[in-house]
């Protein structure tokens, strides 16, 4: 999608074919720079700190962090250390898992020499399907929002609720829940988007709202606890969310506060969508129970960051010094409030029948 009129994705190579780069999503709204990464360990950072994030993003930069090891020691031991130290950076986002695993199938059978170029054109391969997949899921949800659009008065644009970040910038191009709108927009469908704002990292303030503004996609940054009250005097039309982690089940791991929304949706009879690609789904858990919740420093509760007028970035204490601060990352949604799951492969019931009619081939695995 684009920034400044120009289209980019998250992760693209400099010039030598090996040095990795993507955006750190940290200064956002204010500032976007590049960020480079030369070793494992810049991969290792950069998702652990969170300057990329959003689960595919997550997957693909923890395959160029295996390319990047294999570029400076190719053998057995560097590329365990590499899955392992890569694996244990974030633990809810299943598409980390399933970059690593992808990458190690192709990588352990080869010798030493022949891994480096192999990770690389791996990791390549797992950016171009990203695109694909996120293009996919705009095709399948589009026609969501289009009956959505039929049952508007006419000019009234479809009002779409959605939270933290699941934009392209979670992904390597149109994210999962924003691909729909960003192809019904440019169908000339009138959209507008209640962004949630995210505490604590505000993702929606932050990112989504950057992105839909560089798209030109009417959109209003909204308190994460407004959404009740909209839905109730009947300005939500739909919810469209993405997911770091579904179980076999349909339950769905999201940004914490995901699931209010889902229960607040539920009591309204607003349709909740989620949009995800298969690499989101987590074929081994039966259900949403034991998916594993980030718990993140109390810290990013307790400090908030914004531009001063002067344009300095400055970040200040909002809770009293001494008060403890929890903060939970995720959340899980039961199957029960979800409308139906937005895939690559169509739309389907959130249930295993559900997941398994797109997915046939995971019934025999
Ligand atoms: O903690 P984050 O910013 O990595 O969380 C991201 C989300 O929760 C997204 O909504 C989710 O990963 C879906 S991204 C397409």
């Amino acid at each position: 999608m684009r920034i400044g009129g120009k289209h980019r994705r998250t992760v693209w190579l400099a010039e030598d074919g090996r040095t990795v780069l993507t955006f750190d999503q940290t200064r956002l709204p204010h500032e976007l720079p590049v960020l480079t990464l030369e070793r494992l360990a810049d991969s290792t950072h950069a998702i652990r700190a969170m300057k990329v994030r959003g689960a595919p993003l997550i997957g693909a930069v923890a395959a160029y962090g295996v390319a990047l090891a294999m570029r400076a020691d190719p053998s057995d031991a560097a590329l365990d250390e590499a899955c392992a130290t890569l694996g244990a950076t974030r633990p809810t986002a299943v598409n980390l898992r399933w970059a690593l695993e992808r990458m190690r199938t192709v990588l352990a059978p080869l010798a030493p020499g022949e891994r480096e170029a192999r990770a690389y054109a791996e990791a390549a391969a797992i950016c171009e399907e990203d695109v694909a997949v996120n293009r996919a899921i705009g095709e399948r949800g589009l026609p969501l929002i289009e009956a959505a659009a039929r049952r508007k008065r006419r000019g009234e644009p479809v009002n779409i609720l959605t939270h933290c970040n699941a934009g392209w910038l979670a992904t390597i191009d149109w994210g999962t829940a924003t691909a729909p709108i960003y192809l019904a927009h440019r169908a000339g469908i009138a959209v507008h988007v209640w962004v949630d704002e995210t505490r604590p990292r505000n993702q929606g303030a932050a990112i989504t709202a950057f992105e839909l503004g560089q798209e030109g996609v009417p959109h209003t940054v909204i308190a994460d606890n407004a959404g009740g009250h909209l839905m109730r005097r009947g300005m939500v039309d739909l919810c469209l969310v993405g997911t770091d982690r579904v179980a076999a089940n349909g339950d769905v791991a999201n940004k914490i506060g995901t699931y209010l929304k889902a229960l607040a949706a539920f009591d309204n009879g607003v349709p909740f969508y989620v949009a995800l690609p298969s690499s989101t789904i987590d074929w081994r858990l039966a259900d949403g129970s034991a998916i594993p919740i980030e718990e993140r420093a109390g810290e990013e509760l307790a400090l908030v960051s914004g531009r001063t007028r002067d344009g300095r970035i400055e970040t200040v204490r909002i809770t009293p010094d001494g008060s403890p601060c929890g903060n939970w990352a995720f959340d899980v949604t039961p199957a029960r409030l979800v409308t139906a799951f937005v895939t690559e492969r169509g739309v389907c019931r959130a249930s295993e029948a559900g997941l398994l009619s797109l997915y046939p081939e995971r019934a025999a695995a």
